[in-house]
């Protein structure tokens, strides 16, 4: 869990300090006051990495070159500072020319390390509106969810999938020069390698992880449990690529293997049964079954981490409350018990009824 977080130019804060309560922390203000950016702030101490900014120096004040996050986080027991630098790249220090500086730099207990060994010190999972869109949006969000859950868990596949996408790059960019420039197919073996052996890696996992949130329906007796994920596995293999050798060079782009991959919404008819109604949510769902399955999706989430980790992450809430159901914030208010929550609305009428909430005002 987090305790307190220190923004310095982050977004639209100058300075802003803040502590959270391990149970449910409130932030209050109007539109544009600055929530979704607080969240956006601690997912970045989560993962290294933002949630919705294109490019990571959208983070930094307008009036500044410098931006810090900084975080006191617990886990069984331990204390740890996470703190998240992030600048343009260039810093005036009043010379003719700007100077080169890192532009990210990501901190341990003060000291530098690399993505891989930053991400996941502190778990979070986080649900917002963008997330309805999950259901029925492009592969690729779907595959950023199966990354991003797993990245936070498992060290090896975050490892993985970082150098199945260099891997990944540096193909597509042989097969262009294969097919523009003539150059031989031999030079395509290493990257096969590499891309076979962690894509079939990253497969694996995803696929452990989807019969986990399939199966967590009866084992956690989650409050949603009438839906059902289906892998749309592209799998890659040496004979694979070897069959599509000839359209790849022609497409001058991999086309096989866990880029492509996504996964289909389902609802059951009943959850008992396993009985399929209708083959697709994205088709067939009405809004508010997508909305449901969401939910579900999201309350899952939470319990794979819980198995993974043996904690249960920090609940990230960014506005949701308007997008749900009467029903549906029920279930939502009763899940934010169940670990620290942080929760961001306009409306504070919505967090009425909610027990050992603690608030945060911010202003206009
Ligand atoms: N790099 C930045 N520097 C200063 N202000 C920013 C920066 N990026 C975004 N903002 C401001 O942050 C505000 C939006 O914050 P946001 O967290 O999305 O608000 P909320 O979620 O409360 O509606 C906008 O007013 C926007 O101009
Ligand atoms: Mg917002």
């Amino acid at each position: 869990m987090i305790s307190k977080l220190r923004l310095n130019n982050f977004r639209n804060f100058k300075t802003k300090l803040l502590d959270f309560s391990p149970e449910i922390t409130v932030i209050v203000g109007p539109n544009a006051s600055g929530k979704t950016n607080i969240l956006e702030s601690i997912f970045l101490l989560s993962t290294g990495k933002s949630f919705r900014a294109h490019l990571e120096e959208e983070m930094v004040n307008y009036d500044t070159d410098i931006s810090r996050a900084k975080g006191r986080t617990k886990s069984d027991g331990e204390l740890t500072d996470l703190e998240a630098i992030l600048t343009r790249g260039l810093i005036d220090i009043g010379k003719s020319a700007p100077e080169k500086i890192a532009r990210k730099k990501l901190l341990v207990n003060g000291v530098a390390k690399r993505l891989i060994d930053f991400a996941g010190n502190f778990r979070v999972a986080l649900f917002g509106p963008w997330d309805l869109d999950l259901v029925t949006e492009s592969p690729s969000l779907r595959r950023k969810f199966l990354d991003s859950v797993l990245s936070q868990v498992n060290r090896e596949y975050h490892r993985s999938s970082l150098s199945y996408e260099k891997g990944l790059r540096q193909r597509n960019r042989l097969l262009l020069r294969i097919r523009d420039e003539g150059l031989s197919r031999g030079q395509l073996l290493f990257w096969n390698r590499l891309l076979v052996k962690n894509g079939d890696y990253i497969a694996r996992t995803r696929g452990e992880l989807i019969d986990f949130i399939n199966s967590a329906s009866s084992s956690f007796q989650l409050p949603i449990s009438n839906y059902q994920l289906e892998y749309d596995k592209s799998a890659i293999s040496e004979g694979r690529l070897e069959q599509y050798a000839e359209e790849e060079v022609a497409a001058g782009t991999t086309l096989v293997g866990p880029h492509r991959d996504d996964f289909i919404f389902q609802k059951l008819k009943n959850s008992k049964t396993q009985k399929l109604e209708s083959r697709d949510l994205s088709r067939f769902g009405s809004r508010g079954e997508q909305r449901m399955s969401i939910l579900w999706l999201k309350l899952a989430e939470l319990a794979f981490i819980e198995e993974k980790t043996g904690e249960r992450p920090t609940l990230l809430l960014d506005d949701i409350f308007s997008e749900l159901d009467h029903k549906h914030r029920d279930i939502v208010k009763k899940v934010s018990e169940n670990q620290q929550t942080i929760i961001t609305t306009a409306d504070p009428h919505f967090i009425e009824g909610f027990k050992k909430v603690e608030k945060i005002k911010l202003g206009g």
